[in-house]
């Protein structure tokens, strides 16, 4: 998508440099555009833990070319033992964020692909590179087609209104900077916005890291879509009063049964969507269903991060620079909830690449058939 007119993906291999990732540094939006390199298994694992990359979508892609660099790293130390070496690094990468799937999938996809490569280092290194590089085109495909199948739920609601503007709730950052181009539940809306149908946005700011306030907005404007960034607790409010046509969000980890984990606060808007008879729709791609799971709420884990997050708040000064304040009183304990988790009853539907189904399992294995046992 677009940076003050230029396009870039999240996630790419520097130019003439190809030992060398680079990824767009997220903790400084919306103030500063930073490009960060990573040239290490550790590095990857630091800028996933800490959030310097974050969404399922790129976490996916990220842990896959931190697969190539620590088979890089293998060849770099003469390690002889490739393959446990790099089982290793995939169990690292794996613990750095529990509760996306996409994250364990992509790091098993790359291990399944050199299992049969003994400790052939060259060959390991081809194919881990390949794979990393499929894994992230293959979220942009899916993310282009969730954006062609999604519209339509924007399209006919568009015309239910006699073209008037359509709002959308959205919770956190499901955009292209969770995912590496597009994103998943922003989607729909840039392709509405390319059609010319008019769009508003309402950006949940998302706290603790408040990834709508500073991410979400900052792309829809880089993209020229309208929005208005509200505080948390203002959705249900916006819902009572008719100013919410339909409720977008993305999915960290989904069961096939269709219950689906995402940022901390989207079930309460679920809640409200549910109460108010709003559409309440979820974009995800194929890599964040979890086959193996039926009930979200006791099956995904949460992931639960430092209470730091939830105590201070990081943001521009009058001076320019950026600083974190402290919002609590020091002695105050802080719980950090990352994720929580949306039963199915409460979603109107599913929008993946193969097309919108109920969150049901007949739903999801009538686009997945191939799942089913
Ligand atoms: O903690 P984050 O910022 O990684 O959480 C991200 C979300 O909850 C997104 O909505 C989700 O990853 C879907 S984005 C493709």
């Amino acid at each position: 998508m677009l940076v003050h007119g230029k396009h870039y993906r999240t996630i790419w291999l520097k130019p003439e440099e190809p030992t060398v990732v680079q990824v767009i540094d997220q903790r400084h939006l919306p103030h500063q555009f930073v490009i960060k390199d990573l040239t290490t298994l550790e590095e990857v694992c630091v800028a996933i833990q800490q959030m310097h990359v974050r969404g399922a979508g790129v976490i996916g892609a990220t842990a896959a070319f931190g697969m190539y660099l620590a088979s890089l790293e293998a060849q770099k130390k003469g390690i002889s033992q490739v393959q446990s070496f790099l089982q290793e690094a995939g169990n690292l990468l794996k613990a750095t964020r529990p509760t996306a799937v996409t994250l364990s999938w992509a790091v098993n996809r790359q291990l399944a692909a050199i299992a049969s490569l003994g400790n052939d280092i060259e060959a390991i290194i081809d194919t881990t590179l390949t794979v990393a590089k499929d894994i992230a085109e293959e979220d942009v495909d899916c993310c282009r087609r969730i954006g062609q199948h999604g519209v339509q739920i924007i399209e006919q609601i568009s015309r239910k209104k006699g073209g008037d503007t359509v709002n959308i709730l959205t919770h956190c950052n499901a955009g292209w900077l969770g995912c590496v181009d597009i994103g998943t539940a922003t989607a729909p809306i840039y392709h509405a916005h390319n059609l010319g149908i008019s769009v508003h946005v309402w950006v949940d700011e998302t706290r603790p890291r408040n990834q709508g306030a500073s991410l979400t907005a900052w792309e829809l404007g880089q993209q020229g879509v309208p929005h208005t960034v509200i505080p948390d607790n203002t959705g249900g409010h916006l819902m009572q009063h008719r100013m919410v046509d339909l409720v977008i969000t993305g999915c960290d980890r989904a069961t096939y049964t269709g219950d689906v984990a995402n940022k901390i606060g989207t079930y309460l808007k679920a809640l409200a969507a549910k109460d108010n008879n709003i559409p309440f729709y979820v974009a995800l791609p194929y890599s964040a269903f979890d086959w193996d799971i039926a009930d979200g709420l006791t099956q995904i884990p949460i992931e639960q991060r430092d209470p730091r997050e939830v105590k201070y708040v990081r943001g521009l000064c009058a001076d320019g620079l950026i600083r974190e304040v402290l919002i609590t009183p020091p002695f105050s304990p802080a719980a950090n909830y990352a994720f929580d988790v949306t039963p199915a009853r409460l979603i109107t539907g599913l929008i993946t690449e193969r097309g919108i189904c109920p969150a049901t399992p007949e739903g999801i294995f009538s686009l997945y058939p191939e799942k089913r046992r």
